[in-house]
């Protein structure tokens, strides 16, 4: 589950990348950011749920959390209620933190799971 939301991550940063540059125009690809955008909230809540062996940290707290502020910032945009490129930006931040989050909380998680320490980060490779 978390491989699918991490492969989503990466959709939603391209369409939103793509959309910034101009280059997503097509409004049924455009809506798929928004559709994608509940289901990487959805399954970030469910994928990263405390879960025996895996030590409970405040960054998988964070990660388990985090689309819920992009996808906030991002209905306040579709209904109007705010806009402009700062705003923009400021979402776009805050879905490249989520990700960051879920990629560091998924590493964790593979490491705690295969029997490493999750200290040093060696030996466990990617
Ligand atoms: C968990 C992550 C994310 C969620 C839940 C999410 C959700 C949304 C939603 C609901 C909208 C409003 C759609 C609209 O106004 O038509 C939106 C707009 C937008 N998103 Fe995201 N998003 C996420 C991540 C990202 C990322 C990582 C980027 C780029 C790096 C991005 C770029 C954009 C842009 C550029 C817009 C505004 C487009 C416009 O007004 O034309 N989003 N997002």
């Amino acid at each position: 589950m978390l491989l699918i939301l991490r492969l989503l991550l990466y959709v939603q940063v391209l369409l939103g990348l793509g959309r910034f540059a101009g280059l997503v125009t097509n409004p049924r690809l455009w809506e798929t950011h928004i559709s994608i955008g509940f289901v990487i909230t959805a399954l970030a809540l469910i994928a990263l749920r405390p879960r025996p062996g895996v030590p409970a940290s405040g960054l998988r707290t964070a990660a388990r959390f985090a689309p819920l502020a992009p996808l906030a910032l991002g209905l306040a945009m579709y209904q109007g209620m705010v806009g402009g490129t700062p705003v923009v930006i400021l979402h776009m931040a805050l879905g490249l933190a989520a990700v960051g989050l879920i990629e560091a909380a998924a590493a964790r998680e593979r490491r705690a799971l295969a029997g490493g320490s999750g200290g040093s980060g060696a030996g466990t490779g990617s």
